[in-house]
């Protein structure tokens, strides 16, 4: 049985970058190989994190157990196949692929693989998102209330370009479109509607999302309302009961009739803990070597790039959309 996985790294910028770190800590993780199409960001992960700098991918593929796929979105679908076609366990960044026909040949690929594909959607394993869900479990929810923000679609510069991204959603949206499947269950029917203002693209967003539960929500996201905190915040109500996220700091659960409510608060663990990095990536080792299917899947990533594809169908066309 594999004890110690060789990761190998495609796209060495801030991403590549965080899960480096975290896997050069783990004692289960070797960091084997990285590839950037910019050699010196290569070079210079290797100096903080290790690993042979590879002058192709696949080099790359021959040094490694499994990759992680960490380039630009619309760049997801064809590395990620390439890793599998290799034979390598894959951890691919969101967004899973760009459309709903690359989404369901990189699922399909998956599925056939025997191999571990993991999605990085990472807010799954935020000890504010564990909370919640945590919360709910033990109570009913009725609705609520999301807010998925940004302050600008500048930093990285591919950020504002919708060659690259696939469009705004597809950047910081989709974490939460997998987020409420994650907490509520599967989507109904939505509603949406959609504007443009400050870049090339539609970037401003209001959807009605009903679930197969009977649970309800709105869903709010913009691409410019500065980076205000909280940029992300969930409101669900309960029975006599308000729970609020906010970012990945903190939670307040408020109970009864009256105004008491609890602060649950995680502002002093280290960002790539609260953020779900560092519990993500070991998980992902976990699937590989006790060979278990791993916590997000192929298929909630395709999930997650249908529900994109909806939202940006039911406004073109203003029909309401019904799974
Ligand atoms: N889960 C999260 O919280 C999170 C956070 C940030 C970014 N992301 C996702 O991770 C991906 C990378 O984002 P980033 O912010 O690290 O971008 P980045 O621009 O900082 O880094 C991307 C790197 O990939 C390299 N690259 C581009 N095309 C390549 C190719 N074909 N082969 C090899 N290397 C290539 C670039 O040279 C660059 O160094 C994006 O899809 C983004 O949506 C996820």
């Amino acid at each position: 049985m594999m004890d110690k996985v060789r990761i190998g790294i495609i796209g060495t910028g801030y991403i590549g970058n965080v899960h480096g770190r975290i896997y050069a800590r783990n004692p289960r993780a070797e960091i084997s190989a990285l590839f950037d199409i910019i050699p010196e960001r290569a070079e210079l992960a290797a100096k903080s994190i290790g690993g042979r700098v590879c002058r192709s991918r696949e080099e790359l593929l021959e040094n490694c157990d499994a990759v992680l796929v960490c380039t630009p979105n619309r760049t997801h679908k064809e590395i990620a196949l390439a890793a599998l076609d290799a034979g390598r366990h894959v951890f691919c960044e969101k967004p899973f692929a760009i459309g709903i026909e690359d989404a369901a040949t990189l699922r399909d690929a998956a599925d056939r693989s025997g191999r571990v594909f993991q999605v990085g959607h990472n807010r799954r394993f935020a000890n504010v998102y564990q909370k919640l869900r945590s919360l709910i479990d033990e109570d009913k929810p009725h609705s609520a209330h999301i807010k998925m923000n940004r302050g600008e679609l500048l930093n990285p510069s591919w950020t504002g370009d919708v060659e690259v991204t696939g469009g705004f959603l597809y950047e910081t949206t989709i974490h939460l479109f997998d987020m409420m499947r994650f907490q509520f269950g599967e989507i109904e029917e939505l509603v949406a509607y959609g504007s443009q203002h400050e870049y090339p693209e539609l970037d401003e967003f209001s959807v009605i999302f009903k679930f197969r539960s009977g649970f309800h929500c709105t869903f709010a996201s913009s691409s410019d309302a500065s980076w205000h905190f909280p940029f992300e915040r969930i409101e669900v109500f309960c029975h006599h009961r308000t729970i609020i996220t906010e970012e990945m700091e903190r939670l307040f659960d408020s109970r009864g009739t009256d105004a008491n409510f609890e602060t649950y608060a995680y502002h002093m663990v280290e960002k790539e803990e609260r953020w779900g990095y560092s519990t993500e990536d070991d998980e992902f080792l976990s699937a590989v070597i006790d060979s278990h299917p791993p916590l997000v899947t192929a298929h909630d990533g395709f999930k997650s790039v249908e529900l994109v594809e909806s939202v940006y169908s039911a406004i073109r066309t203003g029909e309401k959309i019904r799974f």
